[in-house]
């Protein structure tokens, strides 16, 4: 294995909307995000994942692109983002982008001009006289009628997102132009959204399933691994860049086909099972929470795969301490805890802003309080079902992309220091106590140990390249080994809420979240707790 810079690179998340607003428009911006490069680089992050910054009607923030080579003037200028690369590569952080190429916006020139009856930009998109059965992944239809005619056109997503046609060669050469339009900038690379989407095979009905009929038709296609390869080969192989792709539905072997290193399509991918830990079929139909099902996905990743994607959270997920730890008796405990497992796990860990400060989940309490447009169809769709409000509601503030998306929590006044103005989305009342200032004064905060995780991590061969093995994972506790020559990390994770038994380690502790130093004095972990170990063996 190559080793390359993002394969050892801390990459951290950010949802420009809830990071930092500069201007008091209640909205985070670039200049926001500039003003905190300084934070991010004493965190160690080494690259910034930037969600979409691109011009937007905003129908699902951002991931609905009208202008591919624009900032949307919400989020400053063309010079605000110039400004950012270099002020970040002056700290030696890099920045990718969101590529967003499964679908435009229908206010993208484009899709306008297909409306309007061009026949060139018609064939940029699927319309057709006949709708066939498929599955929104919003929940309800695919296909939206175009106005005035018996045609139709296709949009996976919100009607606002038309998908692109990747047939036409035409779509593929204005992508590549709208990659090095960025590439050139100084960028380092993609984040390619829903990327195993992309290419349909055919527009036939699907089998009938409760969520996603039609799916057959377009995952993982022969045709999207070419168009990777291709992508690939014709641009970025020229640049110092790595991609890593939002693949829907994969498991490790399909993982591998997408971005083994001898395939050259992607570099890494998120995966999803470990998100479906706790969760029936669909995302909305949750199930209690077991550490068993989580770690087994994890080691399964682990195991199988030639390289991962880290992640806990990200702007579509719940916050991960108040899913898989204890927000009311442990959070400090738990949030170390669930940081120890992520960047010790092989492969590029991805750190969610807020993570680290153990943010969790909104505190909604009614429809108007959430923006999400995936949440608002869900709720029309249970309504239509007859579920009652009660219940429609528990099921929606838990799982709720807002949960990630609520504003930053720089300080307790009273807007967080997120903004000067109306925030977007509310923010959660704990900010009060939940914040970045106030993590910078303790010492044995959650900040602090993401400082010194990272610290460690970036010192360590082990746990950069090392190989994965899994000691245990009976009754909760995870425990594995990374190895790189003669060098051994150990990870222990209780990742129950209880006390569990220790399992047979051995080493010098060099991480723990209960300030322990001497193992032998250990027999029982408490809640939540994590060691890890390191041994030299000659
Ligand atoms: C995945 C993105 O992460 C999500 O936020 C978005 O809604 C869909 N792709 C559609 O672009
Ligand atoms: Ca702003």
């Amino acid at each position: 294995m190559n080793k390359e810079w993002w394969r050892k690179a801390i990459i951290y998340q950010i949802y420009p909307r809830s990071f930092n607003d500069s201007n008091g428009d209640g909205i985070g911006d670039i200049p926001g995000i500039t003003e905190k490069l300084d934070y991010l680089k004493e965190l160690g992050a080494d690259c910034i994942w930037l969600s979409p910054v691109y011009a937007s009607p905003n129908c699902d923030n951002g991931y609905d692109i009208s202008d591919y080579k624009a900032i949307h003037p919400d989020f400053g200028t063309m010079a605000d983002f110039d400004e950012l690369v270099k002020k970040a590569g002056e700290r030696g952080i890099k920045i990718i982008m969101d590529l967003v190429i499964n679908h435009t916006s229908d206010e993208h020139e484009w899709f306008q001009k297909a409306l309007a009856g061009d026949k060139k930009y018609r064939d940029y998109y699927y319309f057709r006289e006949k709708k066939n059965n498929w599955g929104s992944f919003f929940g309800g239809k695919t296909w939206e009628k175009v106005p005035g005619e018996e045609m139709y056109y296709l949009h996976l997503f919100n009607k606002k997102q038309p998908d692109l046609n990747w047939h036409n060669p035409d779509v593929y050469n204005e992508v590549c132009d709208i990659m090095r339009f960025w590439l050139d900038k100084g960028i380092a690379g993609f984040r390619c959204d829903v990327i195993n989407v992309i290419y349909k095979n055919s527009l036939d009905n699907g089998k009938r399933r409760i969520a996603l009929t039609g799916l057959e038709h377009y995952l993982s296609t022969e045709g999207c691994h070419e168009i990777l390869r291709r992508l690939n080969k014709d641009v970025l192989s020229h640049y110092d860049c790595f991609t890593v792709g939002e693949t829907v539905f994969v498991n490790p072997a399909q993982a591998n086909l997408l971005m083994g290193e001898s395939r050259k399509e992607l570099n890494m991918v998120f995966g999803f099972e470990h998100m479906e830990c706790d969760q029936r079929g669909l995302k909305w139909f949750k199930r209690p929470y077991a550490p068993k099902r989580l770690i087994a996905a994890l080691d399964k990743w682990q195991r199988e795969c030639e390289w991962t994607a880290n992640y806990l959270e990200n702007h579509d997920q719940p916050r991960s301490v108040s899913r898989f730890g204890d927000i009311e008796d442990y959070r400090k405990e738990s949030a170390k805890m669930l940081c120890a497992l992520n960047l010790c796990l092989r492969g590029t860990p991805f750190i969610y802003e807020g993570e680290e400060i153990g943010m969790t989940n909104g505190d909604f309490d009614k429809m108007s309080d959430i923006q999400d447009v995936e949440s608002h169809t869900i709720n029309g769709i249970l309504k239509k079902f007859l579920i009652p409000c009660g219940i429609r509601m528990k099921m929606i503030f838990r799982t709720t992309r807002d949960n990630a998306r609520t504003p930053m929590q720089w300080d307790g006044t009273s807007n967080a220091g997120f903004t000067e103005g109306v925030p977007w989305l509310r923010i959660n009342a704990n900010h009060e106590w939940i914040n970045v200032a106030r993590e910078e004064q303790d010492e044995n905060g959650i900040l602090a140990f993401y400082k010194a995780m990272i610290a460690f991590r970036k010192q360590s061969d082990a746990l950069q390249f090392g190989d994965y093995e899994k000691i245990d994972s009976k009754t909760g506790v995870y425990a594995f080994k990374r190895t790189y020559g003669n060098k051994c990390v150990t990870v222990v994770l209780n990742m129950n809420c209880y006390n569990a038994g220790l399992p047979e380690i051995s080493g010098k502790i060099v991480m723990s979240n209960y300030n322990r130093s001497d193992l032998d004095e250990i027999s029982t972990l408490n809640p939540y707790e994590v060691l890890i170990t390191e041994r030299e063996d000659r």
